[in-house]
């Protein structure tokens, strides 16, 4: 019969354009001319069904919805088959106008981790952070902090001298042995008040041990107003040493000397059953004022140097100072 015949031609054309589909598009393509509501080849079936006589139609109607029954499957499945093997395939997936995806190769330093943590906190406290030069002259590592010429820090054996000329620095050139130096850098530059952290490297000879490098880092404070007081340099170092050594961090006050605070003290922490020291602190001297240019009779100050590598080494339970810049790999990847 005619009928049943355009049928099976119709069913054979749209099964063999669904197999040579190769691609999602192209399949929706063959269903839209086959099986598409408005122009699709079906309409002709549909109209021959139409045409059909009295006792044909049973058996031309049920012909028609098997045909259609079986291209609308053979769609489906051939759409899940180039689905599937578009996500498998790695060469239709891969965007080579992409940036590619950088593998993991190390971490950060402890120390470069304590520094941005503490950059961070004491941003909280409204502390601005600056930097200073690592190669000083002796004013600002000794004459304007007040440590006169024969003063036993100033020994030539206790500190880093540099033997080369500079430009931009005056008399003999050293490598600073504390970040005090940025306070008389950021007086000498900016009127009061002042509310500044700077952290980096130091440098002193010393022997080194457990708790002892010769290069290790430092974290300067800061605090000038009108009416600046100890009271809030111990609230100022205890804050810190809770956030970031946890709230029930014990920390002590020792009186001590500097010659550019007074008075002064050494703070400690309690790690374990014993005491550390993680710095120094005190209250501005007056003549590191005057030598800054600043009127001691109108300003009072705050200052405080803290070892940073104390904290991070009590922070992460590290007992020697000496693993931080052994670079032993098994060390590192713990962080
Ligand atoms: N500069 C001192 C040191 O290195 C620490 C300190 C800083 C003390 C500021 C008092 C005030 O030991």
């Amino acid at each position: 019969m005619d009928i049943l015949t355009s049928f099976d031609d119709f069913q054979s054309a749209a099964l063999s354009a669904i197999g040579r589909a190769g691609s999602p598009e192209q399949l929706e393509a063959v269903r839209i001319e086959f099986l598409g509501q408005k122009n699709g080849r079906i309409r002709d079936l549909q109209k021959l069904v139409g045409q059909a006589t009295g006792d044909q139609k049973p058996l031309v109607g049920k012909r028609f919805n098997e045909v259609r029954t079986a291209v609308t499957a053979e769609l489906e499945a051939r759409q899940q088959q180039l689905e599937a093997s578009k996500s498998s395939s790695p060469v239709s997936d891969f965007d080579v106008t992409l940036p590619g995806d950088r593998p993991v190769f190390g971490r950060l330093h402890p120390i470069s981790r304590t520094i941005t943590e503490f950059r961070e906190l004491m941003g909280r406290f409204g502390f601005t952070v600056v930097e200073g030069p690592e190669l000083e002259d002796e004013r600002h590592n000794f004459e304007a902090l007040n440590i006169p010429e024969d003063h036993p820090a100033r020994d030539p054996l206790d500190n880093f001298y540099v033997a080369c000329a500079s430009a931009t620095l005056g008399g003999p050139v050293l490598l600073r042995s504390q970040t005090s130096t940025v306070q008389i850098r950021t007086m000498e530059t900016t009127p009061p008040p002042v509310r500044i952290v700077s952290l980096g490297r130091v440098y002193r000879p010393d022997t080194i041990d457990a708790t002892h490098s010769c290069m290790f880092h430092q974290m300067e404070g800061l605090m000038v107003d009108e009416h600046v007081t100890m009271a809030q340099l111990k609230t100022v170092l205890s804050l810190f040493a809770r956030s970031f050594l946890g709230p029930d961090v014990e920390i002590r006050f020792r009186p001590s000397f500097f010659p550019f605070t007074e008075p002064s003290v050494e703070v400690d922490v309690k790690w374990g059953d014993h005491w550390m020291e993680i710095g120094g602190a005190g209250m501005v001297d007056p003549n590191v004022f005057k030598a800054v240019g600043y009127d001691p009779e109108k300003v009072s100050g705050f200052a405080f140097g803290l070892g940073i590598e104390r904290f991070c080494m009590k922070h992460y339970g590290v007992d020697d100072i000496r693993r931080f810049y052994e670079n032993d790999v098994r060390f590192l990847a713990q962080f």
